[in-house]
């Protein structure tokens, strides 16, 4: 693979970052990642605008314009060949002496690579997952994409130690997001429910793709917070994110969703979803 560091393009041995990168040393950095299916950047103005919201956050600058940024990304693409996957930015302060606090003369690393995935034809797509609810452990301002993401890995260690795919997270009772996607569920009168935007959960991009779907289908969305027991009793349930697209939720810990196979409203919008991407 050829790997995107600070302006050049590498062969994947050759690059290498600093162990003074405070991304290494402190997960002082912001990451994205943009799916792309027949070679196609899916939801990628989203995924930028985000990218830019989470460094203005947490005061790193942007290494580049957003249309440079592109530029590197279509470049990645063509050069690794990548026609299903993701493409990962990752922007991080800079290099310095270990110190928590950093100067203003911080010179951020901006690295980028591709991953050659199924995403559409994913089992998971296809079929549906299980997850499993495991406590939010994370930090207070999960709005900001950080690398920083101890509490993910662990969640989701946790819940594929015991054979589910995703971790739905839980906070206060309510469920929060999964530990990399947006959860949502349907319930009562089909109405669709995911939690409000708020420093608790990540703006998904894909949750924004999927809300315009519901808003043009005419289906009834509701942004309010969903306890555990609520979505365990959930008509259909999904999740959504860049690398999962949208994905049918089939089961909650050891409750069963609807008749266990993904639903009607869930493969809708799943359709329609892919439709647009391709
Ligand atoms: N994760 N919530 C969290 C905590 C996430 O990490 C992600 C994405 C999402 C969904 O966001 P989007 O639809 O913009 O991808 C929600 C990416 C895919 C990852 O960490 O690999």
């Amino acid at each position: 693979r050829t790997i995107y560091i600070n302006g050049e393009y590498v062969a994947e041995e050759e690059a290498r970052v600093s162990v003074f990168d405070r991304g290494f040393l402190f997960g002082d950095g912001i990451y994205e990642v943009t799916a792309v299916i027949d070679g196609k950047l899916i939801d990628n103005d989203l995924h930028l605008a985000r990218l830019e919201r989470s460094l203005k956050e947490i005061s790193i600058p942007m290494p580049l314009p957003v249309d440079e940024i592109v530029k590197v990304q279509q470049e990645l693409r063509d050069r690794n060949g990548l026609t299903e996957g993701v493409i990962y930015l990752q922007v991080t302060r800079g290099e310095a002496d270990r110190d928590f606090g950093y100067g203003e003369d911080m010179k951020p690393n901006f690295i980028a690579f591709t991953q050659n995935k199924n995403l559409v034809n994913a089992n998971s797509v296809k079929n549906g997952v299980a997850v499993d609810i495991v406590p939010d452990n994370r930090w207070a301002r999960r709005d900001i994409k950080t690398v920083m993401l101890l509490g993910q890995v662990l969640a989701k260690k946790a819940v594929k130690a015991n054979g589910f795919h995703e971790a739905w997270l839980v906070e206060d009772g309510f469920v929060t997001e999964g530990a990399s996607s947006t959860a949502f569920i349907l319930t009562g009168d089909n109405v669709i429910v995911t939690r409000p935007n708020s420093h608790a959960v990540l703006p998904g991009c894909t949750r924004r793709a999927v809300m315009k779907i519901i808003e043009e289908e005419n289906l009834t969305l509701e942004e309010r917070l969903f306890t555990v027991e609520e979505a365990a009793a959930a008509q259909e349930a999904f999740l959504t994110s860049a690398s999962s697209l949208v994905t049918p939720v089939i089961r909650i810990g050891d409750r069963t969703i609807g008749d266990g196979k993904p639903g009607p409203i869930t493969r809708r919008l799943q359709g329609i979803y892919l439709d647009l991407a391709r």
